[in-house]
């Protein structure tokens, strides 16, 4: 049976800030395919958004670009509709990557990226959509490995957690404050870092849009940071570098701060001196290193959400349509928690 396909494609590359002439919608005929050994047939039904789709756009040395004229690379929860593979039987709800489109033919098992963490997962009964792609979503599962085996708190140490009103800071966050450390947040704008203090408990937080970020961490971390959990990467590092405690450790998750650079690279700390002599630590992680673990955090997760303990924030957009606008949010500073968009 034909179907239509809705789809919004990568029209150009972007070369600084995305905008909406970057993408383009369409309708296709889909005429779905036999399935060959071990494919699925998928109805996407929840997009989630990674930054790094965004450098997935220019491409880098780590990771092909997405091709002009194809639908926009993305994360998605989706529908299991036709299947050839036994593990994700018809009605199931897996975490693929199925790019922007109502349907795709994929093989949920093929990881040959690298890059796919989290993807192929299957969506435990009585689990909401929303849970799937958030509480127990791949940023829960980077903040929880990030922070607990690079950053390795101890109670009474100062964590310093960079964009953490998103969505895996407001987790690390989190996480930090139930094992005991006094956190300290950054995050753009005061509602947002209000937000952090009000209600996530954390210990104070640094507009860095409004507030001298070097000041505020002499202020706030007299002591030193003995974790920071950066997400962000450029001056904000740099800043933080300056403010180690001595056998400090440096969490390198991301470097949102320079994803919308064209070529160019986030600068690095200057203070290279203090990493020596402050014996710091500093170690980039992708999360899919702890694959074999992740069941360890999900049973961690529950346990802390049911104890009320660590509570997830998602923010949640509604149609098909929306999709590069939503996208956008991750890069204009009105997205908090995560970032997800339900398809009509
Ligand atoms: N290593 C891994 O395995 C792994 C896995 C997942 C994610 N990541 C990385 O983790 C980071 C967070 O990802 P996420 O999905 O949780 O996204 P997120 O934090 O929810 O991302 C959106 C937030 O980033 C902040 N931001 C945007 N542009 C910025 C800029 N130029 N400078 C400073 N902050 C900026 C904005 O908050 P403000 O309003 O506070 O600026 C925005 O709301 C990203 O760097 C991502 O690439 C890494």
């Amino acid at each position: 049976m034909d179907m239509i396909n809705r789809q919004w494609i990568l029209a150009r590359r972007p070369q600084a800030n995305i905008g909406p002439d970057d993408f383009e919608y369409r309708e296709i005929t889909f005429v779905p395919p036999i399935l060959q050994d071990r494919e699925i047939l998928v109805r996407s039904r929840l997009f989630r958004f990674l930054p790094t789709m965004r450098t997935y756009m220019k491409g880098s040395q780590f990771r092909k670009p997405m091709p002009e004229g194809a639908p926009m690379q993305s994360p998605a929860a989706a529908e299991v509709i036709g299947s050839n593979n036994p593990d994700f039987p018809v009605g199931s709800i897996v975490s693929v990557m199925m790019g922007w489109q109502d349907y795709a033919v994929l093989d949920p098992s093929d990881h040959s990226d690298g890059f796919s963490a989290g993807f192929g997962m299957l969506k435990p009964e009585g689990m909401s959509l929303i849970d799937f792609e958030g509480l127990y979503g791949v940023n829960s599962l980077t903040a929880y490995f990030g922070l607990l085996e690079i950053g390795a708190p101890a109670a009474g140490e100062t964590l310093l957690v960079s964009g953490a009103a998103g969505s895996t800071g407001s987790m690390v966050a989190q996480i930090g404050k139930l094992h005991g450390c006094r956190v300290i947040g950054i995050a753009g704008g005061r509602d947002k870092c209000d937000w952090l203090v009000d209600e996530l408990g954390l210990d104070g937080a640094i507009d860095y849009k409004s507030e001298d970020v070097g000041a505020r961490l002499g202020e706030l971390c007299p002591r030193g940071v003995n974790i920071f959990f950066d997400n962000v990467g450029g001056a904000i590092l740099d800043f933080a570098v300056d403010h180690m405690a001595p056998f400090g450790r440096i969490a390198l998750c991301g470097q949102i701060s320079s994803y919308d650079d064209g070529e160019s690279l986030a600068t690095g700390p200057r203070n290279m001196m203090r990493v020596i002599y402050w014996r710091l630590k500093m170690q980039g992680f992708v999360v899919s290193d702890y694959r074999n673990a992740f069941e360890t955090a999900y049973a961690d997760l529950r346990r802390w959400h049911e104890e009320g303990r660590v509570r997830h924030s998602s923010d949640i957009y509604e149609g098909f349509r929306l999709l590069p606008r939503t996208f956008m949010r991750l890069f204009d500073g009105t997205s908090k928690g995560t970032l997800l968009l339900r398809s009509d």
